[in-house]
């Protein structure tokens, strides 16, 4: 990647619903405690979208943002990817929603579907778009509305998921700095560890569907766990291979907010101090597509990084899916 145009982040936005559920009330909706779900996971509150709140809603708070802290407005986008696995419906996609929202006439807008892998697919496909010279500023959202596929009666689910977004603008910036290096990967025979039964064309929407709860997440945590442990680790060490770097050179580790156990296992395995780690699942939890953008949007935000530094993103998610990217901001 280095001989080709430097391509990175040139503005940044997130956006979570006023709305918090804390593991308090959590304890009035199924049986469940905060000790149990603060040690298991390290999450302590999520942010829920008010009724009239769809990804869209929630996509287009952080995209402005986003426009805003690159000095752009949406006429100055060329493509729009939205990765997420909560769209408003199945089509119209929820880029074209938002395409026509910003004003980004004429811009390319497709939605992208890789779990809480998403936004780096994302990045990857934007990246490539905009190195080919093809376009020139993409608008990158990570959105999820998970509570609208959550059954809030079932506590191996419930308590881990919340819903929020997280937007960048990608584009030239100056030789040296950018993307370095993309891994993405999938193990399509995990697919049925995490998933949506129903809705689709294989189980299309039915009375019978809703009756059995087919189109609420269904996950086989431990699986999902194992898988998580292993493909951080792998992510990172190959996307470092590529980059020509090592873990040494990482200045900041911007993980998947999953479980606080499995960013944990990766900062062990790769000999990473805390302050080198982004952490926020305790505030938002789980997001899907919008967790690594939430994560690298707030570090932003706080002053975590400085031009120059390497900035190492990964995440894991249905599919089974992986990303991981490593960038100079
Ligand atoms: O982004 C998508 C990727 N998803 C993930 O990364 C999730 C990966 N998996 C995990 O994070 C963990 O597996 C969980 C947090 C989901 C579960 O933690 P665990 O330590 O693997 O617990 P477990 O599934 O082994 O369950 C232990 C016990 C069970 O009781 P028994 O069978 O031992 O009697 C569960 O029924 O904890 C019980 N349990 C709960 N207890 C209180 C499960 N959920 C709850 C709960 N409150 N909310």
């Amino acid at each position: 990647m280095n001989n080709l145009r430097p391509v990175g982040i040139i503005g940044t936005g997130k956006y979570v619903p006023e709305k918090i559920l804390t593991n308090s009330d959590l304890e009035k909706m199924v049986d469940t405690n905060d000790e149990w779900i603060v040690s298991r996971t390290g999450i302590k509150e999520r942010h829920i979208a008010a009724p009239d709140q769809a990804t869209s809603d929630l996509a287009y708070e952080a995209a402005i943002r986003a426009l805003e802290s690159a000095g752009m407005t949406g006429s100055d986008l060329d493509l729009i990817i939205v990765a997420t696995i909560t769209p408003d419906s199945s089509f119209p996609s929820t880029a074209c929603i938002l395409q026509d929202k910003l004003g980004a006439k004429g811009a390319a807008a497709f939605d992208l579907s890789a779990a809480c892998s998403g936004f780096v697919y994302g990045l990857a496909t934007a990246t490539s778009f905009i190195q080919s010279g093809m376009y020139n500023n993409a608008l990158v959202i990570g959105a999820d509305c998970l509570s609208r596929i959550t059954d809030y009666t079932d506590r191996n689910t419930c308590v881990l998921f919340g819903d929020g977004a997280g937007a960048v603008v990608v584009g030239e910036v100056p030789q040296g700095r950018g993307f370095k290096a993309f891994d993405l990967g999938a193990e399509g025979a995990g697919g049925s560890l995490l998933q949506i039964e129903g809705g689709g064309s294989r189980l299309p929407a039915s009375a019978e569907t809703v009756e059995n709860k087919k189109h609420y997440i269904y996950m086989n945590g431990r699986e999902v766990f194992k898988f998580a442990v292993r493909v951080m680790g792998t992510a990172t060490i190959e996307v470092l291979r590529k980059a020509g770097m090592d873990r040494t050179d990482v200045d900041l580790f911007v993980p998947h907010q999953a479980n606080v156990r499995i960013i944990q296992s990766a900062m062990q395995r790769l000999e990473l101090p805390e302050e080198k780690v982004v952490v926020n699942v305790d505030k938002y939890a789980n997001t899907s597509a919008a967790s690594i953008p939430l994560a690298l949007v707030e570090a932003a935000e706080e002053g975590r990084m400085k031009a120059g530094d390497t900035v190492l993103m990964v995440g894991f998610g249905g599919g089974l899916t992986w990303g991981a990217s490593v960038l100079v901001w």
